[in-house]
């Protein structure tokens, strides 16, 4: 099995709706090292750091977990991300540090609403491109605009874009429209990546690439999983440019 790095996961304790316990966290991690992962950036809601913590707080948790786990020889290292809710305030967020691009590199991960499809989206992305930032958009192949829009994908990625599908979708747990999208989505090449967004140590939103990364290669063939579970966000977690 190819060397595996997540960069969408919501293991951080107490910051959004991932675990509550440090103790789960450091499970997780280990469920993560256990299937081959290097590497995991923690991707905390924008909206629950700003509202409730700080991004001082998830940085001293990161650093927390990173420190436990050297203790216990577990050999992953966690840095440090947000998902970015796409809204209004994302560039000023940005600007005063209160928005998280992935290990601070080029890279940033974002969410379009879960409902609606408000005009300013393509103008928010268009501002991240423009301020030299790569958005990576989140799980497409669960969010209505796309399956509404469905050339919508298409135009991000021809903007800059990359997309990121959720290893779960990849076999159904998230039931039969977000599993044939997120097929269709890599069968028409608008898939650059693959990551977990774990938000439990067990249970439905536990962590899963290994199995991710065997629905992927059955799909598309072990070139293109590899790819989209290790090469690509190798390259996002070090701030390279995509192959
Ligand atoms: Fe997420």
């Amino acid at each position: 099995m190819a060397d595996i790095y997540d960069i969408h996961n919501h293991l951080l304790p107490g910051v959004d709706d991932g675990p509550k316990e440090f103790s789960e966290s450091i499970r997780i991690c280990k469920i993560a090292e256990s299937q081959n992962t290097k590497s995991v950036i923690v991707t905390p809601h924008r909206k629950d750091v700003t509202e409730n913590l700080s991004v001082n707080i998830i940085k001293d948790l990161v650093s927390d977990i990173n420190q436990t786990l050297r203790e216990d020889n577990v050999d992953i290292t966690i840095k440090i991300g947000m998902e970015n809710h796409i809204d209004l305030g994302l560039l000023r967020d940005l600007e005063e540090g209160r928005a998280l691009t992935l290990n601070n590199g080029q890279y940033i991960l974002v969410e379009m609403p879960w409902q609606g499809r408000p005009s300013y989206i393509e103008e928010i992305i268009a501002d991240l491109l423009g301020y030299g930032l790569t958005p990576v958009l989140a799980h497409p192949e669960r969010m209505t605009v796309f399956e509404e829009d469905p050339n919508l994908l298409f135009d991000f990625v021809q903007m800059g874009c990359i997309s990121q599908l959720t290893a779960s979708s990849l076999y159904g747990k998230f039931g039969n429209t977000a599993m044939n999208s997120s097929i269709d989505i890599m069968r028409h090449g608008l898939a650059h990546v693959i990551a977990s967004d774990t938000h439990m140590a067990e249970g439905q939103r536990c962590y899963d690439m290994e199995l991710g990364f065997s629905h992927a290669k059955r799909i598309v063939g072990i070139d293109i999983a590899k790819k989209m579970c290790s090469v690509n966000p190798l390259a996002i977690l070090e701030n390279h440019k995509l192959t």
